[in-house]
């Protein structure tokens, strides 16, 4: 993990002290570099990059990774409904790493820029998802070694017993190193009513990894905004190497329709007009009951609606074309239990 040095494209690993690295794989003039044209795997060559004269004029369009940054950021846009302030944080960060390597690329010495992250909202609002994009692309700007997101919550982290915290700990690091360590629900780790909580000796082993600037790795933290204000308050140390605090509000009812399309579109279904009337209808039922979870909901209920579907094709006991299967009908939507059941006998809505 944090001790091995593998000898790695961008050489920022093996040079902590940064050298011209980050930018080997843009080597304009170079024999073999072809601009514009490579991915981040490619070269590997072992001699860091000419330093560019003080006078020299870099164009920031032929960084190999910026063709990779661009689509991750097109997926990005196209795959998730609204988060226009994450959208707009991401390109940011995308921005500073692009700039950075620039500046390598002129020997301009500064400190590695800190990539750990808060992603705070509520349940199923795209943090898993951004989190992976955001992998994509510290990857593709050679900021981490590899697209991959580890995931772990409390238990991953912290032992049972006197000693079994550390080395589980550190496992989990090891598992991530290289790329991105993803915490949910952070704030569990931090028990202050219970003093000798193992939590505490998973935050300091967590200091200790982002503060250094040998490992690539990148913590992100995640949870719901009040209890990981309240986490970061009891940790100031953390919160101050936190780079980047984003925040995932909760969809509006519009955005849930639109995130319902977009899923629909995705595994080639669609509804039909009276249908699309009828979701919109369930969601403003189903956003008011318990345990409403955003875009996880709005998938949970296409899953059912699926179901519904699949059911009545089946009862017709007719041949079915292409458009039987593709349509969802108002009727498929009506089929859930919100609209049957009154909010106080419900359990988990259908
Ligand atoms: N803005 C969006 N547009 C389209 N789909 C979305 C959007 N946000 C989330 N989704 C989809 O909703 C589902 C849940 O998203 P995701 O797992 O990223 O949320 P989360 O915030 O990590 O949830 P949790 O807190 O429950 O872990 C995924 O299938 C994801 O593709
Ligand atoms: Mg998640």
């Amino acid at each position: 993990m944090s001790g091995e040095a593998p000898a790695t494209p961008n050489g920022r690993e093996s040079a902590p002290g940064r050298s011209a690295g980050g930018f080997q794989m843009y080597r304009p003039g170079a024999a073999g570099s072809v601009p514009g044209r490579g991915t981040t795997t490619e070269g590997a060559e072992d001699a860091p990059p000419e330093t560019l004269a003080d006078d020299a004029l870099l164009d920031l369009s032929t960084d190999v990774a910026g063709k990779d940054v661009e689509g991750t950021l097109a997926r990005l846009d196209a795959e998730l409904v609204g988060l226009a302030n994450v959208k707009r944080r991401v390109r940011e960060i995308a921005a500073l790493l692009l700039i950075d390597r620039a500046r390598q690329r002129f020997g301009l010495q500064a400190t590695r820029p800190t990539m750990h992250m808060s992603f705070t909202g509520g349940p199923g609002t795209g943090k898993t998802t951004v989190a992976l994009r955001m992998a994509e692309m510290l990857h593709a700007l050679g900021y981490i070694r590899k697209p991959k997101v580890h995931t772990v919550t409390r238990d991953d982290l912290v032992g049972q017993f006197i000693g079994h915290t550390a080395p589980k700990t550190k496992e989990a690091l090891a598992k991530a190193a290289g790329g991105v360590l993803f915490i949910d629900e952070a704030y569990y780790l931090f028990r202050p009513e219970n003093e000798r909580d193992y939590g505490q000796e998973v935050i300091e082993i967590l200091l200790q990894e982002m503060e250094s600037e040998r490992t690539s790795l990148v913590v992100i933290f995640a949870g719901y905004p009040d209890r990981m204000d309240t986490f970061f308050s009891a940790n100031p140390g953390l919160s101050s190497r936190v780079a980047h605090h984003i925040e995932f509000p909760d969809y509006s009812h519009g955005e849930l329709v639109e995130i319902a399309d977009l899923m629909v579109r995705q595994e080639n279904f669609r509804f039909d007009d009276a249908a699309r009337r009828a979701f919109s209808d369930y969601l403003e039922l189903r956003m008011a009951r318990p345990r409403f979870a955003n875009a996880r909901s709005v998938r949970n209920a296409l899953d059912r609606l699926r179901l519904r579907q699949a059911k009545r094709l089946v009862e017709l006991h007719r041949p079915v074309g292409r458009t039987d299967l593709i349509t969802l009908t108002d009727g498929d939507v009506y089929g859930s239990s919100v609209f049957t059941e009154t909010p106080a006998t419900e359990g988990a809505p259908q």
